[in-house]
């Protein structure tokens, strides 16, 4: 499939054969621009950024990185290459052709994917526009700006589907992406982890740590769907996908060094009066961001999950990689439920657990990053750790949703919930200490105290490079 990259739509989709499309996509652009001068990163959409754009779809060389100011970044319709013999690689059609167009009777179930992935890509960059005001170097700046114009194009790949095999209702649909807000009363974005307030750095590391990982994880089970175009377009969001968690993962880590760095230094003294973050609070915010994040799975029993499995439409983690039989059709599995007032093991088909599959595979990839936080402290020899609270805690979503559990998953009552919610999510004292600590550094090569350089820079460039030119 040729790349016209030199369009007003770079895509790979041949967009030119298709005027219909073509028309109502240009027709939704300057909406488009319009939505991201308004809501995109406030206060530096005239400056040159160190991007990369994506200028192919072929594993190597897929990128090209060069300055370029936020509303001129070239925003595509980029899907993985086609393989002409593809078959539905699980459920009830498993080895049939793939579908090109959408199984009818799972039109309105689809779409509803579409639109609620859609939605969380123009929700991350609302929530994130202030931060660059406070960043805590160029590096960073310049990173965040990536991930909100990837996640600008992700709205696109969701929005080419929605115009391209939904008609009238998806063209309404992609309307309506750019008409909601995230955390606006009235106009809510759908979903709750997407209205959260993400205005500090330690809650963008944590959300691009936690929340982007749940996308990770939609992604690769969407990747493996029998309807194809919507499986390739995953496959491609996922190769810039893996960035965004990098910058999760090595931000919180790297707050994590300097932490760990100056309690070695100063045994005796309290990181907050030496300007960092201390390790309680982080780990707040790991329990805030984490449990708000499994909710994105849905619910642990789930007749939905099961009816998209035995449809082909959303696979397993990994399902043609790490699965043998893949009907899933004759498996239990047992999951903990709150049965009479306490944990009870419930055995269900394993269908209908396809959400919490995913979820657990997600926690897994949770507890490698924790891991590696942990021997940053190991390192500086700290002895205290950082860990992930139980998939109960916290919850609002699910089986678990209108009971209280404390961070072991230990049933408790509201009250004690309550009396107890300090020592376990962000307070607002905590929110403003940490807010206290962002002020913007922006002097090439100088970063924040709070946060350790980065072990290497973008693209082969030393961290003293000039990622944006203010
Ligand atoms: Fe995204
Ligand atoms: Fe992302």
């Amino acid at each position: 499939m040729s790349m016209n990259l030199y369009e007003r739509i770079p895509n790979n989709v041949n967009l030119s054969g298709d005027k219909r499309l073509q028309r109502a996509l240009e027709k939704w652009l300057p909406n488009y621009l319009d939505w991201w001068r308004e809501m995109g990163p406030d206060g530096f959409q005239d400056k040159e950024v160190y991007l990369r754009t994506a200028v192919s779809v072929q594993p190597d060389g897929w990128a090209n990185f060069d300055y370029v100011k936020m509303p001129d970044y070239r925003w595509g319709i980029f899907l993985k290459p086609a393989d002409a013999n593809a078959t539905v690689g699980f459920g009830d059609n498993y080895g049939m052709p793939v579908y090109q167009e959408v199984p009818g009777e799972f039109r309105n179930a689809l779409r509803r994917i579409i639109v609620t992935q859609g939605d969380t890509e123009p929700a991350s960059v609302e929530q994130q526009r202030e931060l660059g005001k406070t960043c805590p170097s160029l590096y960073d700046l310049r990173n965040l700006f990536q991930v909100n114009v990837e996640e600008g194009r992700h709205l696109w790949a969701m929005v080419y589907l929605l115009q391209r095999y939904f008609g009238q209702d998806g063209r309404d649909e992609a309307d309506e992406l750019l008409q909601r807000r995230s955390g606006n009363p009235d106009k809510p974005r759908i979903l709750e982890a997407f209205n959260q307030p993400c205005d500090d750095w330690l809650n963008f590391f944590c959300f691009t740590m936690f929340t982007d990982r749940d996308g990770k994880f939609q992604l690769a089970a969407l990747a493996e769907s029998g309807f194809e175009p919507l499986a390739r377009t995953c496959q491609f969001m996922l190769t810039e996908e893996a960035h965004h968690l990098f910058v999760g993962e090595t931000g919180v880590g790297r707050v994590v060094k300097r932490t760990a760095q100056l309690m070695k230094e100063n045994p005796n003294e309290d990181v907050r009066e030496l300007g960092a973050i201390p390790l309680d609070i982080l780990q707040r915010y790991i329990n805030f961001w984490f449990s708000y994040s499994l909710d994105l799975f849905g619910g642990e029993i789930s007749s939905n999950s099961a009816d998209f499995f035995a449809a082909g439409l959303k696979g397993r983690y990994k399902e043609q990689d790490n699965y043998a039989e893949h009907t899933a059709a004759n498996e239990n599995f047992m999951l903990t439920v709150v049965e009479d007032g306490r944990l009870a093991q419930r055995e269900v088909p394993l269908r209908n657990a396809l959400n919490e599959v995913l979820r657990g595979e997600y926690v897994k990839d949770c507890e490698r990053a924790l891991a590696r936080w942990n021997k940053f402290l190991r390192d500086d020899g700290v002895a205290a750790e950082l860990y992930l609270p139980s998939t109960r805690f916290h919850r609002h979503v699910g089986e678990f949703a209108g009971h209280a559990f404390d961070v072991r998953g230990e049933l408790i009552n509201a009250e004690e919930f309550e009396r107890r919610r300090a020592e376990w999510l962000p307070s607002m004292a905590d929110r403003e200490f940490v807010r206290s600590l962002m002020h913007p550094v922006t002097e090439p090569g100088k970063i924040a105290n709070w946060i350790a350089p980065p072990a290497a820079g973008i693209k082969g460039k030393p961290f003293e490079f000039e990622y944006v030119r203010l």
